[in-house]
């Protein structure tokens, strides 16, 4: 099912943008320029982020690298759990060849007595959805995934990261390949109520 046209026809250009992003999980060559790649974090630097924290890291991952990354993945799952299946480990190590650039976006975590680590991983968070949404204007193709790996303590380990670290997502980018997916119709007002009483 596809939303239902927006009747309004002087919708802001940003708005349109923002109202029909999709996911793109088939990916291809070329991933974005350097240039590109500059606006996409200037967009993910202006996240709402309390305090001024900045607690957005990204790790660029493209070319030979995802190799090692699916490596790192692969042996990390098994480290995290000596039975993992020899199909989920083949998996592993092919799931960053999806795309031309993978970005492992993660908040590093500061003690601080009014943000709690939650907000620092909702900023990190508001940061990737602003840093997909800049891809979209852009004509890149995005789609954020997590699965296992985000959760892996030994993974977090190799990246560099502490324990109180968290692996937000891996933002796979590059050029969309086939027809984008219908935007799927959802009505706000589903998911809006009043105050209980
Ligand atoms: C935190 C987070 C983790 C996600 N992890 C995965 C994932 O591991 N695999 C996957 O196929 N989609 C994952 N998704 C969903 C896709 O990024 C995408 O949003 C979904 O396929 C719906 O497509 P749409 O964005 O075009 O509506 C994740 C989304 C979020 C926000």
């Amino acid at each position: 099912m596809t939303q239902s046209p927006n009747t309004n026809t002087s919708i802001h250009p940003a708005l349109a943008l923002l109202q029909q992003r999709v996911s793109h999980p088939r990916l291809t060559e070329p991933g974005p320029s350097q240039a590109q790649l500059a606006d996409l974090y200037r967009a993910a630097m202006r996240a709402p982020d309390h305090a001024w924290l900045r607690p957005w890291r990204f790790i660029e991952v493209s070319g030979d690298d995802r190799t090692r990354l699916g490596e790192h993945m692969a042996h990390s799952a098994r480290q995290d759990d000596p039975d993992l299946a020899d199909k989920q480990y083949q998996k592993l190590l092919n799931s960053p060849l999806r795309a031309p650039l993978v970005l492992i976006a993660w908040a590093k975590i500061s003690e601080h007595p009014k943000v709690p680590a939650i907000e620092q991983v909702l900023a990190t968070g508001a940061a990737v959805t602003n840093l997909i949404n800049a891809a979209h204007a852009l004509g890149i193709g995005a789609v954020w995934r997590t699965g296992a790996p985000a959760y892996s303590p030994a993974l977090k380990q190799t990246l560099g990261l502490t324990a109180t670290d968290h692996i937000v997502g891996f933002i796979y980018l590059g050029t969309p390949s086939g027809e984008d997916k219908p935007v799927p119709a959802l009505d706000p007002a589903d998911f809006i109520s009043p105050l209980p009483t």
